[in-house]
């Protein structure tokens, strides 16, 4: 294939700038490598001119969090008529929050943890504090406070008792103004990636001291121990796949995404989240898993870029 004009978007203004200034430089990387013409953008204020100046045949979206993962780029993108990576606006804005894309899991009986959400505005002028006991009779401790749209693990904060509730709730509203607390589930942290359709074998993140998995730990290499394919019964393997493809047909997300799961002790699965847009780093899970599947990085960049639609075509 000859080289195409492509503009990568990165960066932005999302609490996960950083990681998606990483994302987006290996993805130039690896498209300049392919022969294309590629020009990096750090999403602001100027981004329809810099576009405009790129005029690329693609763009390739590696924006992270708000407005990358939450289809405000992607409408931005069907406007302009340009061909873009990834998700489509409906499945990204779907997918980005947390308590629609569980209310979605929950009705089409995919087992997510159970939870409750709230709105800022329900503590201010509904005084939904008089409801905070509730948690406890509905989910038990512990439990986990995290904004309802966020990534990374920004945010997300355990409360072993109720004492603990308020303060974590201040936190994670840092975030977002709606937030959701999520009954806790002690288990192996999983990921399955997908791509164009298919299931990517499966990753387990073992952090190697803390017993969870947080920003730190994600982006540091050898602070967390990855395993791809992980070491799980194929029946397991299979189910969290089987699982992982419910999830993004319901959400819209076939060509490419991640969706995070937990396997408790018991053996049960529990997805926590699908993310459209994911993580192109040297410690991120989807390079990783396609790695396992005999795609390294170089293989991986130009099999998202072949899926890219044009929104003129549709
Ligand atoms: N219900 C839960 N039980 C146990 N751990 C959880 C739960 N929810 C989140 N976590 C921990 O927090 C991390 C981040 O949560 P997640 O829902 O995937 O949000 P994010 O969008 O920040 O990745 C998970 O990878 C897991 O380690
Ligand atoms: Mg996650």
């Amino acid at each position: 294939m000859t080289g195409r004009r492509i503009a990568v978007l990165k960066g932005g203004r999302s609490f996960e700038r950083q990681v998606s200034l990483v994302s987006g430089g290996r993805v130039e990387d690896a498209l300049a490598r392919a022969g294309h013409d590629v020009t990096g953008i750090d999403v602001g204020a100027d981004l329809v001119d810099r576009l405009r100046a790129a005029d690329p045949e693609v763009v390739f979206v590696a924006l992270h969090g708000r407005d990358g993962e939450d289809g405000t780029v992607q409408e931005l993108l069907e406007a302009l008529g340009l061909a873009y990576t990834g998700p489509r606006p409906a499945a990204c804005a779907l997918s980005s929050d947390k308590v629609l894309a569980k209310h979605l899991m929950q009705d089409a009986g995919i087992p997510t943890p159970d939870f409750l959400a709230f709105g800022e505005s329900t503590f201010k002028d509904l005084g939904a504090s008089g409801a905070l006991p509730q948690i406890g009779d509905r989910l038990h401790f512990p439990v986990v406070v995290k904004p309802a749209r966020g990534g990374s693990a920004l945010g997300v904060r355990f409360a072993a008792t109720p004492e603990e509730v308020p303060g974590a709730l201040i936190a994670a509203l840092s975030y977002d103004d709606r937030v959701l607390v999520e009954r806790f589930v002690r288990g192996r942290e999983l990921a399955v990636s997908i791509l164009g359709g298919e299931a990517l074998p499966v990753v387990e993140a073992i952090p190697s001291a803390e017993d969870f998995y947080d920003f730190e730990a994600r982006y540091t290499i050898g602070r967390t121990r990855f395993v791809c394919p992980a070491g799980l019964d194929h029946g397991v393997a299979a189910e969290a796949q089987r699982l992982a493809l419910r999830v993004v047909d319901l959400l819209g997300l076939q060509s490419c995404a991640r969706v995070d799961l937990l396997l408790d002790a018991d053996g049960a699965l529990w997805v926590l989240e699908a993310n459209a847009i994911p993580g192109m780093t040297e410690t991120s899970l989807l390079p990783q898993a396609a790695d396992a599947a005999g795609l390294d990085f170089d293989d991986l960049i130009t099999r998202m870029l072949a899926d890219a639609r044009d929104p003129r075509s549709r």
